[in-house]
This record gives structure tokens, sequence and C-alpha cells, in this order.
């Protein structure tokens, strides 16, 4: 799957959201998430980030590699304050904004 990695903290652009064609990439507080349960790898979201944030699982520059685990983590963690996983809710839109961080990026 692709990952959005920590340039995307406190910018949220967001032009991401409006190409992704199965509505995959979820709001956070401070940033958002692609869920990679939900990502069928199409890469149309990477090149319209203006601060490049997006790349495939594989090719997350070194220094930013835990946000792989971590756009996964928020899916399948249980956030704070929630009484569940996101899991698979099946897009975006319906879910609306999550409103809440993984630990790694609250704690920036
Ligand atoms: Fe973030 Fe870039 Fe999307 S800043 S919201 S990953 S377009
Ligand atoms: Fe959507 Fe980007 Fe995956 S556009 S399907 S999140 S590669």
């Amino acid at each position: 799957p692709y990952v959005i990695a920590s340039p995307c903290i406190d910018v949220m652009d967001k032009s991401c959201t409006e190409e992704c064609p199965v509505d995959c990439i979820y709001e956070g507080e401070r940033k958002l998430y692609i869920n990679p349960k939900e990502c069928i790898d199409c890469g149309a979201c990477e090149p319209v980030c203006p601060v490049e944030a997006i790349s495939q699982d594989r090719r997350v520059p070194a220094d930013d590699h835990a946000f792989v685990e971590d756009n996964r983590s928020f899916f399948v963690a249980v956030l704070p304050g929630r009484d569940e996983p996101l899991g698979a809710p099946g897009g975006s839109n319906k879910v609306g904004p999550v409103g809440i961080d993984t630990p790694l990026v609250a704690d920036r």
C-alpha cells in the first residue's frame, strides 16, 4: 500500500483525498492516514501532494520508516479515547474526520 509520512503533519493539504478512487485516506487531527487494507495501490494520490508526503511503503525514506507501521496502526490499534479499532470502515467520507492521531504523530 501507499503510506503518508511526516511531511503531512500540520499541513493536511488533502488534495490526496480528492484523487483516491476508493476513498481510503482518513483524517486524524494533524495528519491523514492511508488504510492499508483498503488501498488498491493505484498511486493517484502520490503526485498531487504538495509536500511529497506520500509514497509506496517500500519507498518511504529511511528516517520516516516508522510511518509505514504507523499508518497501519491508525486502523488496527485502539486510538486514544476510543473503544475499538477503526478497522476497514469502507470509506473516509462515511466516517468523517476521526480527529485523533496515533501516539507517534501526536507526540511530534
Ligand atoms: Fe497530507 Fe499531502 Fe494529503 S499534505 S493530506 S498527504 S495531499
Ligand atoms: Fe488511494 Fe493512493 Fe491507495 S489514491 S488507492 S490511497 S495509492
